[in-house]
């Protein structure tokens, strides 16, 4: 028999049943344009959402901070979308002509009981430029439909006379006659005029309409829902502007797009085959370093610096900096971990340029950098002795080399050997390492703010990380005083430290690193075991990087380092291979521990065949890599 509980479920339950008969459940809309990736999969995990019948007179959605998209568009009333959509504009105004009346004048309320001059200045000036869409002339209603219903059309370019070398994606490239680089050609979507005019005023009206600042919000898919949300917001309020509703999604993620996106360069911020974009200032093409192809020009271009500003503009914003003729350079990371530098006029005298060195998501490994004949899996094996240290004495390591030549890459590479039971420091300009070990901790430096005050060097944060317990501190690139502070450590007892030097030889790494702005004392530059040179050499199969040498310092004699040769790149077999001089290193480990020649050969080997395994088995990503070489560990206690 039903116990009194079991009965009060039933009734429970059968109220519920009588509630949810009053919503109505809906198909969600399935947006195939949906500019970020986090909209769609909200879109696509929610198939099914109730909505209220009342259907409706605004909505309003207050956006509070903690809110992930997922609940806001929950809350926000959503339209069928899952039927078939009128293509006649005049129909959806029939639509909404039948609903309670709203208007852009319903926006003017203020959203905070104590708004500032500006605020209320922002709101009339947003109101104005709403106000200025209804009858403009230069809008015609049948631009207004995407022509595929979802997404702004992408132009391809014809080049008369190119041949197409290669085609993956949208991407094609192509070999020119007139020039000597490959052209590198995408699909760019373009608005339309009519749809240009409504997106760019959606735009000023939303930044201007957003009470709190949002580049506050730190988080850039809390930021976007902000955004996607005031925009939903404004065209529902604002009827005059006679958007058919079912474009809604549309117009509100165009416009998040062109407020929190890269815009015309999106297209190659998403090819994970470009390892550099270069814009080098207005009415000059976009060039990529393509990862197979090289140097490249693109069918992309900005015809002014406003567009390029633009960019800069919103990056600087995102990390709280300004960017101007007093403040022309910057240095920061896009929310994906790529690195940028941007230069404005006039620094760059010819216009506003952006770097930007792509993150790789799937970083390199040593299986990678064997693969790619940077080293050979002998010196491969070496390595990972000398940063693990044969149990005894973890190495102190520089890479050098100059620009793009892959020292942060090796850098991240031999990082992978620290033992997990290390404690890792990591002190960087721009944090680029990626390395896939728990117990670390990562530092970032900041260059002054406005009022020339809030530096954080990276002598400041390398000096901090001394009072940390540091087992290893890297230092993603040693330029400055940060390099005295480092070698005091090495030479204090502190092993296993590492970082790069912008240098190309053993003996120009000793100069830099001796000279202004470093002045590292010369004696204390016995503190470094290995120096190693990698190279961004030309060859006739393209550019490949290779490591060149490995040196010790041999000593200081009248505060002269001497250096020793270990391992020298030979041109003709295009190999790294040992010298005839002894390594010190491997007498200092001898001496550290019951080791001989024999035990340390037998070592380096062991684990030359490890990795040999991993080649094999195309074991290659770089947890799955990391997992085996933390296996030696495991074992060997
Ligand atoms: N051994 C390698 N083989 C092929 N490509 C590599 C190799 N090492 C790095 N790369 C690629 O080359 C580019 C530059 O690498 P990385 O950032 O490591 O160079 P870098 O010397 O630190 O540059 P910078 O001087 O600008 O700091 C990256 O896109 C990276 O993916
Ligand atoms: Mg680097």
């Amino acid at each position: 028999m039903a116990s009194y509980l079991d009965e009060l479920i039933v009734k429970y339950s059968d109220d519920k049943k009588k509630v949810s008969s009053k919503e109505k459940l809906i198909e969600k809309p399935v947006l195939n344009n949906s500019p970020t990736s986090e909209i769609k999969k909200v879109f696509t995990e929610k198939k099914k959402i109730p909505v209220q019948d009342n259907n409706h007179k605004k909505n309003t959605i207050s956006t509070p901070s903690s809110q992930n998209l997922d609940d806001l568009l929950l809350k926000h009333k959503i339209v069928d979308f899952s039927s078939p959509q009128p293509k006649n504009v005049f129909k959806e105004k029939e639509i909404i002509s039948s609903q309670p009346k709203t208007s852009i004048e319903d926006l003017n309320k203020p959203t905070d009981a104590f708004e500032s001059n500006t605020q209320v200045k922002n709101r009339e000036d947003a109101l104005s430029k709403l106000k200025s869409l209804e009858n403009n002339k230069d809008i015609n209603p049948d631009e207004l439909q995407p022509k595929n219903d979802t997404i702004i059309e992408a132009q391809e370019e014809t080049i008369e006379g190119a041949t197409v070398i290669a085609k993956y994606n949208k991407v094609k490239i192509y070999r020119l006659d007139s020039q000597s680089l490959l052209h590198y050609s995408v699909p760019v979507p373009k608005p339309n005029p009519s749809q240009k005019i409504i997106i760019n005023t959606l735009k000023e009206a939303t930044t201007r309409l957003v009470s709190s600042d949002p580049y506050k919000i730190k988080d850039h898919l809390q930021r976007k829902n902000i955004y996607y949300q005031k925009v939903l917001d404004i065209l529902e309020t604002a009827q005059e502007i006679n958007i058919p509703k079912h474009l809604y999604p549309f117009y509100a993620d165009a416009v998040v797009k062109e407020m929190t996106g890269y815009g015309i360069i999106e297209p190659l911020l998403d090819d994970d085959k470009l390892e550099e974009i270069m814009i080098v200032g207005p009415k000059k093409p976009v060039y990529v370093y393509h990862i197979d192809y090289g140097m490249m020009t693109t069918n992309i271009m900005f015809y002014s610096d406003d567009g390029i500003n633009d960019i800069i503009d919103k990056i600087a914003r995102s990390i709280g900096r300004n960017v101007d003729i007093a403040n022309p350079l910057l240095d920061a990371r896009l929310p994906d971990g790529s690195r940028v530098n941007a230069t404005v006029p006039p620094a760059s005298i010819d216009g506003s340029t952006i770097t930007i060195r792509k993150f790789r998501e799937d970083p390199y490994t040593i299986i990678d950098l064997i693969n790619f004949k940077t080293l050979n899996l002998e010196v491969a094996s070496f390595l990972w002795c000398v940063v693990e240290g044969f149990g005894a004495k973890p190495s102190n390591i520089l890479i050098s080399g100059g620009t793009g030549s892959g020292k942060t890459t090796t850098l991240n590479v031999l990082a992978n050997f620290i033992p997990e039971s290390d404690r890792i420091l990591t002190i960087e300009d721009t944090a680029e390492l990626n390395l896939p070990i728990k117990h670390v901790i990562r530092f970032e430096g900041r260059p002054p703010g406005l009022e020339g005050k809030g530096e954080l060097s990276l002598e400041i944060l390398t000096k901090n990380t001394l009072r940390m317990r540091p087992d290893r501190i890297i230092v993603g690139e040693i330029r400055h005083k940060e390099a005295t502070t480092l070698f005091t450590a090495m030479n204090t007892g502190h092993d296993g430290c590492m970082g790069t030097v912008h240098a190309n030889s053993a003996k120009e790494t000793i100069v830099r690193l001796t000279s202004p702005p470093m002045n590292v004392p010369p004696l204390m530059l016995a503190g470094i075991d290995f120096i190693i040179i990698q190279k961004r050499l030309r060859t006739a199969k393209g550019q490949v990087r290779r490591i060149t040498a490995i040196a010790e310092i041999k000593g200081v004699l009248d505060g002269d380092p001497k250096i020793n040769m270990v391992f020298a790149w030979n041109p003709q077999t295009d190999m790294l291979e040992r010298t005839s001089n002894p390594i010190m290193y491997l007498d200092i480990i001898k001496t550290y521990t019951n080791l001989n020649d024999a035990d340390i050969k037998k070592k380096i080997s062991d684990r030359a065949q490890i990795l040999q395994n991993l080649i094999d088995k195309k074991i290659r990503v770089i947890h799955d890599v990391s997992k085996e070489i933390q296996k030696e560990y495991i074992i060997k206690r």
